[in-house]
């Protein structure tokens, strides 16, 4: 989909629907008032009959014959004290899959007064650019595309520029979020490892990233023997595939990107149930976020070295698969005892971040669909933030705030250290039920040593089995939006730095 900006008043513009907003208590003002002058007060009419009120995501089409737009779609934008970035991708969200599913191709975006331009275009551009995923890539004919090819922002009275700048990063962050989501989608017969590290390489060659995909015999050689343990199970090679974007040469600061890429998740020998063993396709969404996070930074070029890695592979029971009581030996030389195969993704993730401080990295973000016990803990509505670093944390917090994506700190107790103790080894992969995203969290800290470190876990996030006015279900695109955010932050010259506004702004929404 292409995203344009537009300097031509909203009553003048040519297109298959203009998009107003409506803000809470219903009153028609701003470019809804100049566009009710040409459709003569039905707005105004449409408002006072109750049909809409304005309250976030609700939406009243009206067409108009004789004007230059053929329809206008009222979204609601909810308390106009209370507007926030993320509501504005939503509402640009919700008219392209209203309009997109009713064979509209072109559409118009009026921005909201009184909002910072550039961020705002920004959060228009991506919501709208993630409203047309089709995650129906596999049907024969498809259901309910959202046909939508063009959306026009109407800069009206902002500085143009500004509202060009947000309209690139915010197409390059939705494109990278539904790459992403389509990664996840595809099932496990067509996304097995060697298909994460073709994905990592034809996007990182996109984004001019270089990539290097460790195999097999190279873990071997590196002693990843708990990448190695997990991937034993399966005919199908596990793969490291390392992305490398160098924004700031000079300096000797890198930040690591981690996510893990299990490919598909039977639990092995500690076999999941049936119900649901599906959705363990999605249990490569953290690696798919790194993925399509590396390919958006490539495009947008922030002044920062960025690694990304992604450690990849099926956990099945198999004749050689690792069994419970098995111990491994991860990269840093510590020894694991495997008590329950299923808890697999933090074996591949600790070979992973040692090998992410070898490379380098002095800061590190981990993503991974790591725990059932993060779901129960904090829902659908947030993903889990552990980290070794409350300042790192913190900031990145801030940072995220408001991204469109949720994230709540859990503790990372000491007490939890005696949880994972093994009887035998250094440490054992599980803690028992209490605190389980926690004692996950805390085995991962072992892999990091002093290098300042977040862990996300976005088990109850990365995808989701309702969908919205603004968002299909199934995968959902987090990380990307926390990861390529966080990265802009840290280097200094995003759009929003430490939740604030950064220099290519001017104002608070
Ligand atoms: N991939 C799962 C976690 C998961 C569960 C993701 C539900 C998304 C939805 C992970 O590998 C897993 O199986 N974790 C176990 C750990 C346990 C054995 C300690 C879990 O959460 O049950
Ligand atoms: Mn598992
Ligand atoms: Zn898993």
């Amino acid at each position: 989909m292409q995203v344009h900006v537009s300097n031509d008043a909203p009553t003048s513009v040519a297109t298959g629907a203009l998009v107003v907003p409506i803000f809470a208590g219903g009153t028609v003002d701003g470019v809804a008032a100049e566009v009710d002058k040409v459709l003569g007060g039905t707005l105004a009419d449409i408002v006072a009959s109750g049909e809409i009120g304005g309250k976030a995501n609700e939406t009243s089409l009206v067409h108009a014959k004789d004007s230059s737009f053929k329809r206008v779609l009222a979204v609601g934008l909810g308390e106009r004290e209370k507007l926030t970035l993320s509501s504005l991708a939503k509402y640009a969200g919700t008219a392209v899959r209203y309009l997109g599913k009713r064979g509209v191709t072109t559409i118009a975006i009026a921005l909201p007064a009184g909002v910072d331009a550039a961020l705002a275009a920004s959060f228009i551009a991506e919501g709208a650019v993630a409203a047309t995923v089709d995650t129906t890539m596999y049907r024969t004919e498809a259901d309910k595309p959202v046909v939508t090819t063009d959306v026009t922002i109407l800069a009206g009275s902002y500085d143009r520029s500004a509202v060009e700048n947000g309209v690139s990063r915010g197409s390059v962050l939705g494109e990278a979020v539904n790459a992403a989501r389509r990664m996840a989608l595809t099932p496990a017969n067509d996304m097995t490892p060697t298909h994460i590290a073709a994905r990592a390489k034809e996007l990182g060659k996109d984004a001019g990233l270089e990539v290097d995909v460790l195999d097999e015999e190279r873990m071997h050689s590196m002693g990843m023997g708990s990448l190695l343990g997990v991937s034993r199970g399966s005919d199908e090679p596990a793969t490291l595939s390392v992305m490398t974007y160098k924004g700031d040469p000079s300096s000797n600061e890198t930040i690591a990107l981690v996510g893990k890429g299990l490919t598909f998740d039977s639990g092995g020998i500690s076999i999941k149930p049936a119900e649901n063993m599906h959705e363990m396709k999605y249990d490569m969404s953290g690696g798919a976020g790194v993925i399509a996070a590396m390919w958006a930074i490539g495009k947008l070029r922030p002044k920062l070295n960025v690694i990304g890695l992604v450690p990849s592979s099926e956990n099945l029971p198999g004749p050689r698969a690792m069994k419970p009581g098995d111990i491994l030996r991860a990269m840093n030389g510590k020894t694991i005892e495997v008590i329950n195969t299923d808890a697999e993704g933090r074996l591949i993730l600790a070979d992973a971040l040692c090998y992410a401080r070898e490379l380098g990295a002095t800061k590190i973000i981990d993503a991974a669909t790591l725990t059932g016990a993060c779901v129960i803990a904090l829902g659908h509505a947030a993903s889990g933030a552990m980290s070794n670093d409350d300042a790192f944390v913190e900031r990145f917090l801030k940072t995220v705030a408001d991204i469109g994506e949720r994230y709540w700190r859990l503790p990372l107790y000491p007490d939890y250290d005696q949880q994972i103790k093994s009887d035998i080894a250094d440490l054992k992969n599980t803690g028992g039920r209490p605190a389980g995203a926690e004692t996950a969290g805390t085995f991962l800290k072992n892999f990091v040593a002093d290098t300042p470190w977040i862990h996300l876990d976005v088990a109850g996030t990365a995808y989701l089995d309702s969908e919205s006015s603004y968002m299909a279900k199934g995968p959902t695109g987090t990380p990307v939006r926390a990861f390529v955010t966080m990265v802009e932050a840290l280097a200094g010259d995003g759009m929003l730095t430490n939740g604030k506004v950064g220099k290519a702004a001017s104002a608070t929404v």
